[in-house]
């Protein structure tokens, strides 16, 4: 173990590869996941936590030729010497539960979750990340593919998301798969001699993860490769076009895309991803997910299918960003209490009776000057400032002052609380 040293310059700040989510940007990032808990609801979908670590074991199913266990994974030994790790991705975990806890199937939960993977850090890839997705178990019907890419096409859709692109892909049953990757590996093995060490050592490893690879050098041997579609089995090609006549039905535009390998070994037949032209080619997915028929009875479950998807939420917020979508947060104050009475008492029961009334509302503290206090409301972004004042207080009422346009009224004390949720009405 390796500490760092406390003069370090580095001691105190976020460890490489993760970053701090501060306000005013965790608007947006909580906009984002209560937008997709509001939608996964809509599709009949309980929120599922599970640990942030499991036991080791229960990644190795993920696939140990992946780089994500086999590299990136955040492993250690816990005190009573047990093998864990820090979740590389969610579907896994939740497979875990389903077997520890047989719920009835169908099983359709979602989740929001952090992730660690030791990647090497750029603009979105990070060691730590965040996921919203969903995982329906229990149901192998081609139209619970097509429900669950909609889920996600209706999501991005919600938060004014357009440039984006849906490509889909089977990768068979695993007999489909095992006579394909022996065809893959013939046709790469061929020309492994000219592509050098690394390429070898991956056909060797596993020929599927060569496919989706991005070195520059192995293109056009890959472009040649056969193509897992085309050796479907009859019962696999059925599931594939009954997905796609579901999505031609939706009128959710989508690409077959024969060399969409996603990142792990448990997935069979439908897989997916939404790629996004504003992220880097290197990553430029935002989500995706796919069928995982397989992973339950692996993990001594009863044989389960299963689909899902994980969508990453710095990367969708990169995308918003670049596409000036998700701005629709009316996470503003309603209103910032002015305290011109200088005794505290009646600022701090205002103050909690309107939060407690359902009302966004901060307020100065210490006793600061009536005009430092106006200058802290107008900055708060506050719509209006409610001023206690001597004079309006032995009427029983306040000063309310509309921030933007500096026009004041007053309001008896009273109604306030409905006064401001009417404002609030009328803002929508
Ligand atoms: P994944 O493709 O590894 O799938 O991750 C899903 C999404 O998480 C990616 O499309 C990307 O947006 C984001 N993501 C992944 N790694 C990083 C990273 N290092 N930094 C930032 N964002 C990242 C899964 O994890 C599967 N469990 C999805 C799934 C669910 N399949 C079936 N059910």
């Amino acid at each position: 173990m390796r500490a760092m040293p406390p003069e370090s310059p580095e001691a105190f700040r976020a460890p490489t590869g993760t970053h701090d989510l501060l306000p005013p940007d965790s608007d947006r990032w909580i906009e984002a996941v209560s937008v997709f808990a509001r939608r996964a609801a809509r599709y009949g979908y309980g929120l599922v936590v599970t640990p942030v670590f499991e036991h080791r074991d229960v990644f190795e199913r993920v696939g140990e030729s992946t780089d994500v266990v086999r590299k990136e994974m955040y492993e250690f030994l816990d005190k009573g010497g047990r093998a864990m790790a820090l979740r590389p991705e969610g579907t896994a975990p939740v497979v875990r539960a389903y077997v520890q806890h047989r719920p009835t199937p169908p099983w359709k939960v979602w989740y929001v979750a952090p992730l660690f993977r030791y990647e090497r850090p750029q603009k979105g890839r990070y060691r730590q990340h965040w996921q919203v997705g969903v995982e329906a178990l229990g149901v192998d019907d081609p139209q619970v593919d097509v429900e669950v890419i909609a889920l996600l096409a209706g999501y991005l859709r919600e938060l004014g998301l357009e440039r984006w692109r849906l490509l889909v892909n089977s990768m068979g049953d695993p007999t489909d798969r095992r006579s394909y990757v022996e065809v893959l590996r013939e046709h790469l093995l061929a020309h492994a001699a000219d592509l050098g060490p690394e390429f070898a050592e991956r056909v060797a490893e596993n020929p599927l993860r060569v496919l989706d690879s991005k070195n520059e050098a192995w293109q056009e041997v890959i472009e040649r490769a056969p193509q897992l579609t085309e050796h479907l089995g009859a019962e696999s090609r059925a599931h594939f076009e009954s997905v796609q006549r579901g999505l031609d039905a939706l009128g959710i535009e989508y690409e077959l895309d024969p060399r969409l390998v996603r990142g792990f070994d448990y997935y069979t037949s439908t897989t997916f991803e939404f790629v996004s032209d504003a992220l880097d080619a290197a990553q430029n997915a935002v989500g995706g997910g796919g069928r995982y028929d397989q992973l339950a009875e692996g993990m001594g479950g009863p044989s389960t299918p299963g689909i899902g998807f994980g969508v990453g939420l710095e990367r969708l917020l990169i995308v918003a960003e670049a596409e000036g979508a998700v701005g629709r947060v009316a996470a503003g104050l309603d209103a910032f209490v002015v305290d011109a009475l200088g005794v505290g008492r009646d600022a701090l029961v205002l103050t909690q009776e309107l939060r407690e009334a359902g009302l966004r509302v901060d307020r100065a503290y210490g006793g600061r000057s009536v005009k430092a206090q106006l200058k802290l409301a107008d900055r708060s972004g506050a719509a209006f400032g409610v001023i206690l004042g001597a004079d309006e207080l032995s009427r029983d009422a306040v000063a309310v002052r509309d921030l933007r346009s500096s026009k004041q009224v007053e309001v008896p004390r009273e109604q306030l609380a409905a006064w401001l949720q009417a404002q609030r009405e009328f803002d929508r």
